[in-house]
């Protein structure tokens, strides 16, 4: 039987998606990791790495993903930013081992600027966040200063005609068709070199079966 949340429940779980916190917090962190995996696997794809890149993961989660990443290429360095003190301490813990060799590392973020020298990335890539961006042209711009000139930057977020129909997205979410992010991606003077479309079955954050549609945007500054 489909469980029904109130309206309590529904702005706590938008809260967590959001930011994670405490207990909650963290086995926020597990289930994102489970559900969004096809979407991260999409976007380190995208990614092309290559031997010796360094890369920045924006609003990594609890991090479960990264020993996947680091495999994809020798000699990668990674780097993790993210607003949230809970899911930083989950992602170092479940990380520990790369963290301890300098390969891994993980920084607290205003979710408005990234605190990294200008030409510092390779690669960089975001999934699930843009939701939650308080000015995207702004943050685009930093994502621009931080990427090297002939650097990649992959986005991937989920449609909003998918994500209008989950009841917990009315509470805090920014919800975009990808012509709208193709266009923020522009306007901040990034080059948009690919879109790849997908689709995917999955269990919701609520509980029901749902065909999540979402984007892969690839983008360049050159
Ligand atoms: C919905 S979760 C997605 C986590 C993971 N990328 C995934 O798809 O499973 C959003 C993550 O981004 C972080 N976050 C939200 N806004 C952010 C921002 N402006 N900058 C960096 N991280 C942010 C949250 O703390 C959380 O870890």
């Amino acid at each position: 039987m489909e469980h029904q949340y109130s309206e309590e429940d529904l702005k706590n779980i938008a809260k967590q998606l959001s930011c994670p916190e405490g207990e909650h917090g963290i086995k926020t962190g597990e289930m994102m990791h489970a559900s969004n995996l096809g979407m991260t696997s999409s976007a380190i794809d995208a990614l092309n790495l290559q031997n010796n890149d360094t890369v920045l993961e924006i609003g990594h989660g609890n991090g479960g993903h990264i020993a996947q990443l680091l495999s994809k290429a020798e000699n990668l360095t990674y780097y993790g930013a993210d607003i949230s003190e809970t899911i930083i301490a989950e992602a170092e813990k479940i990380n520990q081992y790369f963290v301890d060799k300098g390969i891994i590392h993980f920084e607290l973020t205003d979710g408005d600027t990234l605190p990294f020298e200008n030409n510092q990335f390779d690669k960089i890539f975001s999934v699930n966040t843009i939701y939650f961006w308080n000015n995207p042209k702004r943050y685009l711009n930093e994502i621009k200063r931080v990427l090297r000139p002939n650097g990649i930057f992959v986005l991937c977020f989920a449609d909003k005609t998918f994500m209008q129909d989950l009841p917990f997205t009315s509470y805090g979410f920014t919800l975009y068709e990808v012509e709208k992010v193709q266009e923020l991606l522009e306007s901040a003077g990034f080059k948009i070199k690919n879109t790849i479309q997908k689709t995917e079955q999955l269990k919701s954050k609520t509980g029901e079966q749902v065909q999540r549609a979402y984007h892969v945007v690839v983008a360049s500054i050159e």
